[in-house]
């Protein structure tokens, strides 16, 4: 089968390695990509021609599948409409595109009769999808959660490991190839809002819309919040999570809190873990690199290889079924002790007022005061009550950082 490949990005060039170069197991006699799509005229790619003109692509009759990993929203959206519209199975790793469009896109290619594809969507290197789906064949999923972002894990990792400060380690990120080219939805949240909407989704059978998830990202977190969690035997990380309870559905993405024995807090550096709660395997963790070019571009060949098999058998994958009206109620379901820390002023925030509205609210377990902040530990409290306390300090940036203690 001929593919067309659109983007010789990092992640592009990834998946025409695996599939071109014969640097892998991947068998040649079976597929190959002709042609690429890039901005850039002058980039070179040995067996392959590279061309500027969609058209080049959407209307080549000998290309039976296109491998969409621009990134962006609107232009590969409108590139994996026509490609399934022309007859062509597409894999794609854009999370954005199929974080708002899944439902309209599997009918779609239900409709042409071909396959649509998007393991790299989710968890980069990780068969969630796969898994998931695997899983849903026996199983009611309840609950989902994960660390579902590797350029926050990997700044995390660098902040607890060695002070590294938050942009220091951000622009490593970016210069491995964790972090998006614009990387506010990897360190605001949305990038997982989109991964956990994904999953949900296609775990409990309706629609998610992730702009509806509620998200906090990591802009708050400084190294005085590593040195007190670490202190008190917690680590800091950024998770996605959410639970179905009878067809209402709590979701968020926030900053939270492990105990350093929990797993969670074992995972570094861009590595992802994501847990699935279903009611005959109890919970089923998935582990492995969250981004980064190679255990992407894995991803990206292995749904290339199941639709090859799948034509060559004569079948198709079957498209996930969003037959069932979801309520998304916030974070509605989530409960639990909070870090919290607060910068202490004349004018605001005076230590006594603090601590009499935090203890108000949730109980305070422990407190420590250091270099004009308070470090507090709740009791358990209702999200949605510490949520209104929290908007009640007046905090600029970086000022307030809050997380829930999961277990
Ligand atoms: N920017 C993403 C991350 C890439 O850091 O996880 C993989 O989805």
């Amino acid at each position: 089968m001929n593919i067309g490949l659109l983007g010789l990005g990092t992640i592009g060039t990834g998946a025409y390695e695996l599939i071109n170069t014969g640097c892998c197991r991947f068998p040649s006699e079976r597929a190959v990509i002709t042609k690429i799509l890039d901005k850039d005229p002058t980039k070179k790619a040995e067996n392959a021609e590279i061309v500027t003109d969609p058209g080049a692509i959407l209307d080549d009759d000998s290309i039976g599948m296109v491998v969409a990993l621009c990134g962006g929203h609107d232009f590969e959206y409108g590139m994996i409409k026509k490609a399934l519209e022309k007859g062509k199975h597409v894999v794609t790793a854009n999370k954005a595109v199929i974080g708002a469009h899944f439902e309209e896109l599997c009918d779609l290619a239900e409709k042409n009769g071909v396959m649509l594809r998007y393991e790299a969507s989710v968890g980069g290197g990780i068969p969630i999808i796969k898994g998931l789906e695997q899983q849903l064949r026996l199983n009611e999923i309840d609950e989902i959660r994960g660390i579902l972002n590797g350029t926050t894990n990997y700044i995390l990792t660098k902040m607890t490991q060695n002070g590294q400060d938050f942009g220091e380690a951000l622009k490593d990120a970016q210069a491995i190839g964790f972090a998006e080219a614009d990387p506010s939805a990897d360190i605001g949240g949305g990038d997982v809002s989109r991964k956990i909407a994904i999953l949900s989704s296609l775990a409990y059978g309706g629609m998610i819309e992730d702009e509806k998830i509620k998200k906090r990202g990591l802009e708050d977190v400084r190294a005085c919040d590593i040195f007190e969690t670490g202190r008190m035997g917690y680590q800091i990380k950024h998770l996605g999570q959410s639970v179905d309870r009878d067809g209402v559905v709590s979701a968020v993405v926030e900053p939270v809190l492990f105990k350093k024995s929990n797993p969670m807090s074992g995972v570094v550096n861009e590595y992802n873990l994501v847990s699935i709660h279903g009611d005959v395997i109890d919970e089923l963790q998935f582990y492995g690199k969250g981004a980064g070019r190679a255990a992407t571009a894995n991803a990206i060949v292995q749904d290339v290889l199941d639709i090859l098999d799948a034509v060559d058998n004569g079948v198709t994958i079957p498209q996930p079924v969003f037959d069932k009206k979801l309520e998304l109620n916030g974070n509605e379901e989530f409960s639990g002790e909070y870090y919290i820390r607060i910068d202490l002023g004349h004018d605001k925030n005076s230590l006594s007022d603090v601590l009499e509205r935090v203890e108000d609210v949730c109980g305070l377990k422990h407190v420590n005061t250091a270099d004009g902040k308070v470090f507090i530990f709740t009791e358990n409290v209702k999200s949605t009550d510490f949520d209104k306390l929290a908007e009640s300090f007046h905090a600029g940036p970086g000022e307030l950082f809050y997380a829930r203690i999961c277990d």
